[in-house]
């Protein structure tokens, strides 16, 4: 039997000698590897400025912090996203106001975002759902006009563009992830890119305790003053070191997740009991983090047996997300918001299938996961 896993980070010996050479050295934290990474990831997305940190959530969480949300805050959030883009926001003390998604990409759904401002909205928060750009002038038209900060979760976004712009560069602040099934790998680790000179300074602090200097610009040994506050946030040398040789692979990476996404678009299509998500077209260019569909009709009640039959045939697959933001125990419990409250979230988090289209595919994997997906709606549908 095939195994398919559904991602799998793709480390070679450029990316082991790299780990290996930041051991061999004295500086794991604080040096210029980091900076290094941060140089390039800000040349590829033609960033003004890049920033290295620990993960994707500590960026989010960074994000809000630096730009000042605080209890009797309300920030407007997908009710369809990874946890993470909420407890940001959660984490600074501000109030979370879900807008449901809309249904061809899984997106917020820019027409409900008006009516979920009051008085007290000081920020929007976008996701680029599974690396498909956001309608970004239309949502910084509406910032605009309302004065609302705007952070986008490009978690999974590297390579998304809108109109050849890269996806962070809209809003104030847009904040990738690294995480090892993500498009490149750091193991843990993400990264911010902006276009402020002021914020790009005050973040680099903030991320490291808000410390006036680096070990290595202490003229006294070991003597420092503490500006502001600040977390620890930093990614280390040897996550940078990975970074930097991930990211000489990310157009290959890309190249081969569009083949495979496309492939595997051509033989879905053809399958009545599934509906995909629109990808790519005109501005929208996609990153292709994985293909997700719907299943319909009464396949759509059959979720978990498709995702568990799968897995016997060896295919990898996943859901993105589990549960729609509210739903989950934690903001029901605080929020108590209705389980349908957001019907559409809550229908792409009860009814899709996210299948693979990694590198780590090739054509004939591809070939593997239309065609055991067809066998088991096959088998479903007659049981
Ligand atoms: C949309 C989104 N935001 C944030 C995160 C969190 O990223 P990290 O694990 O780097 O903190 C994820 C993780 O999958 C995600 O999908």
């Amino acid at each position: 039997m095939r195994n398919v896993p559904f991602a799998r980070p793709i480390i070679g010996a450029e990316e082991k000698q790299a780990v290996a050479k930041v051991l061999e050295g004295d500086t794991l934290v604080h040096g210029p590897v980091a900076k290094e990474f941060e140089k390039k990831f800000a040349q590829y997305t033609k960033a003004p400025h890049a920033i290295s940190v620990s993960s994707c959530t500590a960026g989010l969480h960074l994000a809000y912090f630096y730009l000042g949300i605080k209890p009797g805050d309300e920030v407007i959030v997908p009710a369809q996203t990874h946890v993470a883009t909420v407890h940001a926001v959660e984490l600074c003390g501000g109030k979370p106001i879900f807008v449901d998604a809309e249904i061809n990409t899984g997106n917020i759904d820019i027409s409900q975002i008006e009516k979920a401002i009051t008085p007290k909205t000081k920020a929007l928060s976008v996701v680029h759902y599974l690396g498909m750009p956001v309608d970004m002038p239309k949502v910084m038209a509406i910032a605009k006009k309302h004065n609302l900060f705007v952070v986008e979760d490009c978690a999974l976004a590297i390579g998304t563009k809108y109109d050849g712009i890269h996806a962070g560069l809209f809003g104030d602040v847009g904040t990738f992830s690294f995480y090892p099934v993500k498009h490149i790998t750091t193991a843990e680790g993400g990264m911010m890119i902006l276009k402020d000179d002021a914020m790009a300074k005050k973040l680099t602090f903030q991320k490291a305790f808000g410390v006036d200097r680096t070990p290595s610009e202490r003229v006294v040994p070991g003597v420092y003053d503490v500006i502001m506050l600040g977390f620890n946030y930093r990614m280390n040398e040897i996550e940078a070191a990975l970074g930097i040789e991930q990211l000489k692979r990310i157009d290959g990476f890309l190249k081969t997740r569009k083949r495979n996404y496309e492939a595997l678009e051509k033989h879905l299509k053809e399958v009545d009991e599934v509906q995909l998500f629109q990808s790519s077209h005109g501005p929208f260019e996609s990153s292709y983090y994985c293909l997700s569909v719907i299943l319909k009709g009464n396949l759509s009640k059959k979720r978990t047996q498709v995702l568990t039959s799968l897995k016997e045939l060896g295919v990898g697959s996943s859901v993105y997300y589990p549960q729609a933001v509210h739903q989950f125990s934690y903001y029901k419990n605080k929020y108590h918001y209705a389980d349908n409250a957001f019907p559409v979230a809550s229908l792409i988090s009860d009814t899709s299938v996210a299948l693979p289209v990694g590198p780590h595919l090739n054509e004939e994997d591809v070939n593997y996961v239309a065609d055991s997906l067809k066998q088991v709606i096959q088998k479903l549908k007659r049981g």
